[in-house]
């Protein structure tokens, strides 16, 4: 089997998706796959009525593979989703598709869906200029955590303890870049520094994990340099895990859970999930199981096709 993976940093770097990529690559071999990494600028979209079944890589038309796995690891930008759009037009499946990478991109739309699926999410606020303070006093209430709409590794992720500060940095948004899209979300005091991440993958938990931050910061994430260790889920974090993957039509799901005090919300699903943390905390081999689901899915989708193509074939009058 082929398998393209759409990655936009340097796999042999210490980038993060690098060791990632590295790992998909070991475990094609283990599995038959053969795995060739692309950057999506490295693509030209061409769309006519003829060449239906082909893209070009480098200025060169290549055969298209069983499968593409979509491992976006800053923004997926305009162009990405145009590449991953036009595969799924010519019938190659992505994991995780378009549709669902555009949904996580925006930390908005995704806590709408979410909430729109009855999951519990922090109370969230979209951000304009100039900001009402009194009504995010009103609304939120401080501490308040302000996040880009788009980020990931928590950058781009602020806590304001208190009133003046929200206000200063919002003064300083302001005067220095009005046009940044922002949201105010309430602050999960009892999940200060800690988390979970739940690794979903078509519709099951297969790993989970606890993090926390070894220095004070209210940020858990590991690719800051938190802690991580092997997290037992329970039937209530498996299901909100689950439903939440669907909920943003994720085949493959990182699902970041915050703790309340008397139960959990809902932080963030991300699409294109870094698995080095739960590797090194849990005895799973991710790659592993990710591969492994695709490759049965996509020998279902061959046989599919070989059992429906006669039909297809035959002509209108017959
Ligand atoms: N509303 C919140 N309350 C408490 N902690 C939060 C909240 N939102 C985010 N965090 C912490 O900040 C980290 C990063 O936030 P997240 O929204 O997941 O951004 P990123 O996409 O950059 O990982 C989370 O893993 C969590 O530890
Ligand atoms: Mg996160």
């Amino acid at each position: 089997m082929e398998c393209w993976i759409l990655y936009d940093g340097d796999f042999e770097s210490h980038q993060p998706g690098a060791y990632e990529t590295r790992r998909f690559i070991e475990a094609g071999r283990k599995h038959g796959v053969n795995i060739s990494v692309y950057k999506p600028e490295q693509f030209d979209l061409i769309v006519n009525c003829d060449d239906r079944d082909s893209v070009m890589i480098d200025s060169r038309t290549l055969p298209l593979p069983d499968f593409v796995l979509t491992r976006i690891s800053g923004d997926v930008n305009y162009f990405t989703l145009a590449v991953i759009r036009h595969l799924e037009r010519l019938g190659v499946p992505c994991f995780n598709s378009s549709e669902a990478l555009e949904a996580v991109k925006d930390k908005l739309h995704s806590q709408q869906m979410l909430a729109e699926h009855n999951l519990p999410v922090p109370n969230t606020m979209l951000g304009k200029f100039p900001v009402d303070i009194d009504m995010v006093e009103q609304k939120i209430g401080f501490p308040v955590v302000v996040k880009t709409l788009v980020g990931t590794h928590g950058n781009g992720v602020f806590l304001c303890e208190d009133r003046d500060r929200f206000t200063d940095l919002m003064h300083l948004l302001n005067e220095t870049s009005p046009d940044i899209h922002i949201i105010f979300q309430e602050f999960v005091a009892a999940s200060h520094g800690r988390d979970l991440r739940v690794f979903v993958i078509d519709g099951k938990v297969v790993a989970a994990m606890k993090r926390e931050s070894k220095d004070g910061n209210f940020k858990a994430n590991f690719s800051r340099g938190g802690s991580v260790e092997e997290f037992a889920v329970t039937p209530e974090i498996e299901e909100l895990a689950i439903e939440s993957a669907r909920a943003l039509n994720l085949d493959i799901a990182g699902v970041d859970i915050l703790f309340d005090d008397d139960g959990y919300q809902i932080c963030e699903a991300n699409g294109a999930p870094d698995f080095r943390g739960l590797e090194s905390c849990c005895n799973v081999s991710i790659a592993d199981e990710i591969l492994g689901t695709i490759i049965n899915h996509v020998v279902a989708l061959h046989a599919r096709e070989v059992l429906h193509f006669p039909m297809r074939a035959q002509p209108v009058n017959s």
